[in-house]
């Protein structure tokens, strides 16, 4: 294997003489003030705090998108959403696209070392006719999951906490339950909230015990559906925090964690492990007291604002990371490509939008992310990006509110906030105010002048650099396509109901 020659982590990773793994834990619309480590008063995730007291924390790391499938698309393939289509909004049960098969995603550059692939959760990067975009046709050979969100289907009638709590709120209706999938299976129509997470953590723990064994390197992508609406945990977890079901289901999330960690203790591959944790976008405030929190962050789902798209993210690696705290700018995008560094994995011949972060792992460096650019939930060519941060300032060119943040007191997140244009754009000085409270006066300082120049140039190369792939979700649906147990069955989507099983 190529050792890394990066300071602190050149003895171990060599002296490890066999590929490193890894863990890629994601949550889902989970708040930069969402976290116990985060100071918020009553969230309990101990498992997750642990890993920021031992590992590396980023304050100012991103997501490319502020709502689910493009976001997990830009994750898995380094790649900003433009470039694969996953935009506009997000992928349905019975949508006619997916996450194009020639997209090379973590999974597909691991493969060929000879990694040991496995994934648990939310795919929601399509599903397709007969299922042809399913995880397991893009890298991993092992899935547990629901191919989609949890709120993509009926729940109204669905137990989502024992003995047996109806979920709360409504879901979509007019298309098939949820379905839970092992491999290219479905195992469960509906799905039974109650259980999944034992599922899925019994699953996550076997792929790697199994690994273990045979000594094969192994890659565990792990998408929760926590903390997305509606909230749901089993037996160990309701009732158990003070912040509610959002808390329960947070809970829950947290001690996945917490037995991912303890299997990679007790088969002696922690050593030899990348945790990385992050989430997929900012918190769905319109659940109010039931959604996350953005923290000090403005906004949050389906904003351009900071609490839209940037995250709480952790990489852990004992002996390897050094603990400490990094204002390095980062994002979902560098996924793909730290990973192929590390495992000596050659990138994939495309365009990538993602960088090597080693030198901020292993030497807190500085990083090599020049800008981050903040595209809108519908990107176009159009309109191109919202806004840009570089260094520690971020302009805003357009401004938009969205249902998903509606029901702050800001009235800049609220879906009456329509599509604004500013020229000159609204600058903000995201160090001193990171809550995007007090734009700056771009004429009585003359030196902020050149700062717009240089992000209009930035904006101006990579808007250039920007093919647009045809839009895989505006392909449309096809209520034949949603997954179905009793393929056979009518009337649909009625019947596609099968026994559950645990
Ligand atoms: C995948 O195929 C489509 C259709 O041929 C093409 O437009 C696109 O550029 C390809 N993407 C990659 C990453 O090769
Ligand atoms: C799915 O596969 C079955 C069996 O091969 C085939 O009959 C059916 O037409 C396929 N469905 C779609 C939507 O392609
Ligand atoms: C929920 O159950 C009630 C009572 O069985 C039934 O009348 C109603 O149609 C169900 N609602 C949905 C959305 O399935």
């Amino acid at each position: 294997m190529e050792c890394v020659i990066v300071g602190f982590a050149v003895l171990s990773v060599c002296q490890a003489a066999a590929l490193p793994n890894f863990v890629l834990l994601f949550a889902d619309d989970l708040g930069y003030g969402d976290l116990g480590f985060s100071a918020h008063p009553t969230a309990l995730t101990p498992n997750l705090d642990r890993l920021a007291a031992d590992g590396l924390r980023f304050t100012d790391f991103y997501s490319t998108s502020p709502v689910c499938s493009p976001s997990r698309a830009s994750l898995l393939t380094g790649r900003y959403q433009t470039r694969s289509g996953i935009y506009p909004g997000v992928l349905y049960p019975d949508s006619i696209g997916g996450l194009p098969l020639n997209e090379t995603t973590i999974a597909e550059v691991l493969k060929p070392l000879g990694y040991a692939t496995g994934m648990i959760g939310k795919w929601h990067l399509g599903y397709g006719a007969n299922g042809t975009y399913l995880p397991t046709r893009q890298g991993f050979d092992h899935y547990l999951g629901i191919p989609y969100s949890h709120d993509m289907g009926p729940c109204h009638n669905l137990t989502c906490f024992p003995p047996d709590v109806k979920c709360y709120g409504y879901c979509d209706v007019g298309t098939v339950t949820v379905p839970l999938m092992n491999g290219e299976t479905i195992t469960q129509q509906p799905v039974d909230f109650v259980h999944l997470e034992d599922a899925y953590s019994n699953f996550a723990t076997d792929f790697i015990r199994s690994a273990a064994q045979k000594r094969q390197p192994f890659f565990l992508y792990y998408p929760s559906h926590h903390t997305h609406y509606p909230q749901y945990a089993g037996w160990k977890s309701v009732g158990r925090s003070l912040r509610g079901p959002f808390g329960d289901a947070l809970l829950e999330f947290d001690s996945t964690v917490g037995n991912i960690l303890q299997t990679l203790e007790e088969t002696g591959t922690l050593d030899n492990t990348l945790v990385f944790f992050t989430a997929d976008n900012g918190p769905e405030l319109m659940r109010m007291s039931r959604g996350g929190n953005s923290g000090l962050l403005k906004c949050g789902k389906g904003t351009t604002y900071e609490g839209g798209m940037r995250e709480p993210a952790i990489a852990y690696w004992p002996g390897v990371i050094k603990p400490g705290v990094t204002h390095s700018l980062s994002s979902t995008l560098d996924i793909l490509p730290t990973i192929a560094r590390l495992a000596g994995a050659p990138l994939p011949k495309v365009q990538l939008d993602g960088v090597d972060m080693t030198d901020i792992l292993f030497n807190h460096g500085a990083g090599q992310r020049e800008a981050m650019f903040y595209y809108p939930t519908d990107p176009s060519e159009k309109y191109g990006v919202f806004a840009v941060r570089m260094g520690k300032y971020k302009a805003h060119y357009y401004t938009r509110g969205s249902p998903q943040s509606g029901t702050t007191p800001d009235q800049d997140c609220q879906l009456i906030s329509f599509l604004k244009y500013h020229d000159p754009p609204l600058l903000f000085d995201l160090e001193s105010d990171p809550s995007e409270n007090y734009k700056l006066n771009v004429k009585a300082r003359p030196e902020l002048a050149s700062v717009l120049q240089n992000i209009k140039d930035l904006k101006d190369r990579f808007e250039a650099s920007m093919q647009f792939g045809e839009s895989e979700i505006g392909k449309g649906t096809d209520p034949k396509l949603a997954p179905c147990c009793n393929p056979e069955c009518s009337p649909k989507p009625k019947c596609c109901q099968c026994l559950t099983t645990h």
